[in-house]
């Protein structure tokens, strides 16, 4: 099994015409010594010109040894939050400082202080998509690349608490064996893909493997071949002799898949209209966070250096913390992780 899947160097010129932009984009990379860092739900402009493009773990791992000046975080707003944390004394940007996340909002620090205090045999976990005053109150950060591994090593003698991911809490919970309690916070687009839409694709594509972000509900993770963060998504499409895949998660993924995996078909659920499927409208392969920054944006926030990621020493000082224990967790070979 692929443990740790980091993410590859690839920024190249996105279509003919973004490349004015891009253009400029480059030459204030060269100017600032800047790395730009984009998530796999960035729309494909934006990877194209990336220095990495990944998951929350990949990005996280390349905040923690770029030896650039100024970070250009493409994601949203607790990414770029992780990247200053790891890095206080670089300049990090972000294209929109609105990029926000449903995850992240519903765990506001003083209620989950407030809960924490209820049992002190709590052992704190929060999954990365969580403020930085959050992480400060925690003893590990996991993403859904690493979550099992992590709660997998986690002291044996503690009440665990998992935060703010109801549903990949849940998958972790099924993998581990571990009972966890679980804070009542979810993915708005995640939650938005049903048993009854995968079901129809089944139907349409039977040769077709099902891959799915563990931030689903359960009802749909239950009919997946494959449950997974989005770097592993891609070496699993990569590495499985299936022809077709339906891609259970935001959509800006499926640009790094057919980039990745010519003479394959990805189709992104729910999307019936593009299949000719009777369709319910509903637009929930699209995280509208994500999709707040342009390749506009990211040229201006460079020209600006704003909007800038600040945080108080003392956040810094304690969210570094949970972070580099994940960091070091992960690295871990898989025998040695419990
Ligand atoms: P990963 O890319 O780490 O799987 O995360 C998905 C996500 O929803 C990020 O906000
Ligand atoms: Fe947050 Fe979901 Fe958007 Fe990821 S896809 S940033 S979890 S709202």
């Amino acid at each position: 099994m692929i443990d740790t899947v980091e993410p590859q160097p690839r920024a190249g010129m996105p279509p003919a015409r973004f490349e004015p932009l891009a253009r400029e984009i480059y030459a204030l990379k060269k100017q600032l010594n800047a790395v730009i860092l984009a998530h796999n739900y960035q729309v494909p402009e934006i990877q194209d010109i990336a220095d990495f493009t990944g998951d929350s773990l990949g990005l996280a791992q390349q905040a923690a040894k770029t030896d650039a000046d100024v970070i250009v975080f493409c994601g949203v707003h607790f990414m770029a939050e992780t990247a200053k944390i790891l890095n206080p004394n670089k300049i990090v940007v972000l294209p929109d400082k609105d990029a926000g996340c449903s995850l992240e909002e519903s765990c506001p620090a003083d209620k989950l202080a407030a809960l924490q205090a209820t049992n002190p045999n709590f052992w704190t976990i929060a999954y990365i998509n969580c403020s930085a005053a959050v992480k400060a109150l925690c003893d590990v950060i996991v993403t859904s690349g690493n979550a099992e591994k992590i709660v997998n090593a986690a002291p044996k003698d503690r009440d665990l608490l998992f935060v703010p991911d109801e549903n990949l809490g849940q998958w972790v919970m099924e993998q581990t064996g571990r009972p966890m309690t679980l804070w009542k916070g979810n993915c708005y687009a995640h939650v938005e893909f049903r048993r009854d839409q995968i079901l129809k694709l089944r139907q349409h594509f039977p040769a077709a493997k099902v891959v799915v972000h563990p931030e689903s509900l359960r009802e749909v993770r239950d009919l997946a071949d494959a449950v997974c963060s989005t770097e592993k998504m891609i070496t699993y499409c990569k590495n499985d002799p299936a022809k077709q895949f339906v891609i259970v998660t935001e959509s800006g993924i499926i640009h790094r898949m057919q980039k990745e995996c010519p003479g394959k078909e990805f189709l992104c659920a729910p999307s019936f209209d593009a299949f000719k499927l009777p369709t319910d409208g509903c637009r929930c392969s699209e995280c509208k966070f994500m999709k707040m920054n342009t390749l506009e944006k990211v040229r201006d926030c460079m020209k600006n250096l704003a909007p800038r990621v600040e945080l108080p020493a003392e956040i810094i000082r304690r969210a570094r913390l949970p972070i580099e224990r994940m960091l070091e967790i992960s690295a871990r070979p898989l025998a040695n992780a419990g």
